[in-house]
């Protein structure tokens, strides 16, 4: 049985991922700076700070493929998003060149291309704008990816993850929300295809409001089932519309390009 190593396992996707995944045909590794409770039947666990080439390295020993989702997941400081997202991220890519490339799904950001205005639709060839240092490590990650495949055959998807959680939240979200079930299906897929590249596609369900194109990435035989639909009478009652002229609905990033420089709060 192959291995799937999941970084970040203790986060909101990572324990999404444990339980959706626990009767796939794979052996499950799953590492985090956090707690991460008992293993079960086919679960290892491997702490590890992914900051720390030795031990990624060390981490990887023996696995197959890898969903890479550790990290800050929001905006911090450059010594955070240096250290868990940049330093983080190359170690992955690097552990897995040693190891002789094993596949991996990088889990980007919308945030790499959010000061795209709202009106704009994206696709994989649309250029990166980040919209916080978040998002400037999910650029560099996604080109890393790049370099990797180019110069050493490490396949990988960069999925641009939309917001990923059980219900949209707000209105933005009615545009940019990717189900649970739909991010597992994804996640199935990027390991099932024959060949996938370097790849960079994005994590969004089959929403009505629609700011990205995937038809680069059809290849991949990937559709999503889920809409934000049945959720927009709730949110469109319940949320308040924010005027034209506010930052946080000109631009794709929402609050994360309304906000200020994060060392400066
Ligand atoms: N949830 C979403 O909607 C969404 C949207 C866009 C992108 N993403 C990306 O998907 C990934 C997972 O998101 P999430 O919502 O589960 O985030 P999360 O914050 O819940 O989980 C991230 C995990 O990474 C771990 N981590 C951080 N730094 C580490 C380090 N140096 N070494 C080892 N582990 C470390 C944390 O302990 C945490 O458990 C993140 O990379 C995030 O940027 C998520």
């Amino acid at each position: 049985m192959r291995t799937i190593l999941i970084t970040g396992a203790a986060g909101a996707l990572g324990k999404l991922l444990r339980k959706e995944l626990k009767d796939w045909d794979r052996n499950i590794r799953l590492t985090d700076v956090r707690d991460l409770c008992k293993p079960t039947n086919h679960e290892e666990i491997v702490p590890c700070d992914l900051a720390d080439l030795d031990s990624v390295i060390e981490m990887i020993d023996g696995v197959d493929e890898i969903v890479h989702l550790g990290g800050k997941s929001v905006e911090g400081s450059f010594e955070e998003i240096l250290n868990s997202n940049i330093r983080g991220t190359y170690n992955i890519f690097e552990a897995s060149r040693r190891h002789g490339g094993k596949r991996i799904l990088f889990a980007s950001s919308n945030h790499a291309v959010g000061f795209h205005p709202r009106e704009s639709k994206l696709d994989g060839n649309s250029i990166q704008k980040p919209d916080s240092l978040y998002g400037v490590s999910k650029c560099f990650g996604e080109i890393l990816a790049r370099y990797y495949f180019d110069k050493f055959a490490v396949e990988s998807v960069s999925v641009r993850i939309g917001s990923c959680f059980p219900e949209p939240k707000d209105r933005r979200m009615l545009a940019t929300w990717l189900s649970p079930d739909d991010f597992v299906s994804l996640t199935k897929r990027v390991f099932e295809a024959e060949h996938v590249g370097s790849l960079i596609m994005y994590g969004v369900s089959d929403n009505q409001e629609q700011w990205w194109d995937n038809s680069h990435a059809a290849f991949l035989g990937w559709s999503p089932r889920d809409t934000s639909e049945p959720f927009r009478l709730m949110i469109e009652e319940n949320v308040p519309r924010s005027d034209w002229d506010d930052s946080d609905i000109q631009y794709q990033g929402g609050a994360f390009a309304e906000a200020g420089h994060f060392e400066d709060e």
